[in-house]
């Protein structure tokens, strides 16, 4: 049986964990992403985990399915509660809100030691979570978009480090996206114009001050897009 290819989105997590990785896919849903990697024999053993049944035995039929019964285990758990630090060096959590994601990652003290990754793709509130991250001590080592059924994602790369945890300004909004790709280019539109609408609610209240600080930030993404797009 020809193995199943990953959409955009996924796949874009999967090159992000390491090779030969212990995982833990939390909200795994139907386990494509540990199956695939499994399938692949990219990982050494991935927990596969979900916080409701219904999508734990979608995870199982799959994993029989592809027959990698002896790499992923499924386990009922909210969040990581149920995961000991001995069973992931690389955590995914994808396909769910940044908020979520973030009181996740918060309530879990073992996800601070700096050989620890975590793969964090949120479907909204990505400010919410990048701003938590870097007050939590986590640093983004890497972040890319993707694209998938004319719809564009972010995916960060994130490891415990206080040192390099926090930003300027920008950081929140952009976090380590750059405007190289035409991925990137459509996730920072995105966020310019969140921005745009956001400055135009806080003049309407009689927020100037706040309104200009975010119009600051906006100019600098539009100035990163504009000078990728010079260079061609
Ligand atoms: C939209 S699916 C995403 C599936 C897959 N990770 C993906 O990105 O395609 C979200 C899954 O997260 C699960 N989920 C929501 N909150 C959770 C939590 N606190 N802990 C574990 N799983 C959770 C849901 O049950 C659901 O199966």
């Amino acid at each position: 049986m020809r193995l199943f290819s990953l959409g955009g989105r996924l796949a874009l997590c999967a090159s992000m964990v390491r090779p030969g990785a212990a995982l833990a896919d939390v909200g795994t849903d139907h386990a494509y992403l540990p199956v695939w990697l499994a399938k692949r024999g990219a990982v050494r053993h991935a927990v596969a985990s979900d916080v409701r049944p219904g999508p734990l035995e979608r995870a199982k039929r799959n994993i029989e399915r592809w027959r990698v019964g002896d790499v992923v285990e499924t386990r009922l758990s909210d969040g990581l509660d149920g995961i000991g630090p001995g069973e992931a060096d690389d955590i995914v959590i994808a396909g769910m809100g940044g908020l979520m994601m973030a009181e996740i990652v918060r309530r879990t003290p073992w996800l601070k030691n700096g050989e620890k990754r975590l793969i964090l793709q949120p479907m909204t509130r990505a400010v919410d979570l990048r701003r938590s991250l870097a007050e939590e001590g986590f640093a983004i080592l890497r972040e890319d978009a993707a694209q998938e059924e004319g719809r564009y994602y972010t995916a960060m790369l994130c490891a415990y480090d206080p040192a390099r945890s926090s930003g300027n300004a920008l950081y929140p909004y952009v976090g380590r996206l750059t405007a190289e790709t035409p991925e990137g280019r459509a996730c920072l539109r995105r966020v310019t114009g969140r921005l745009r609408a956001r400055e135009a609610g806080l003049l309407h209240d009689g927020e100037q001050e706040k309104a200009l600080e975010l119009s600051r930030v906006r100019q600098q993404i539009e100035s990163m897009i504009a000078w990728q797009e010079q260079k061609g």
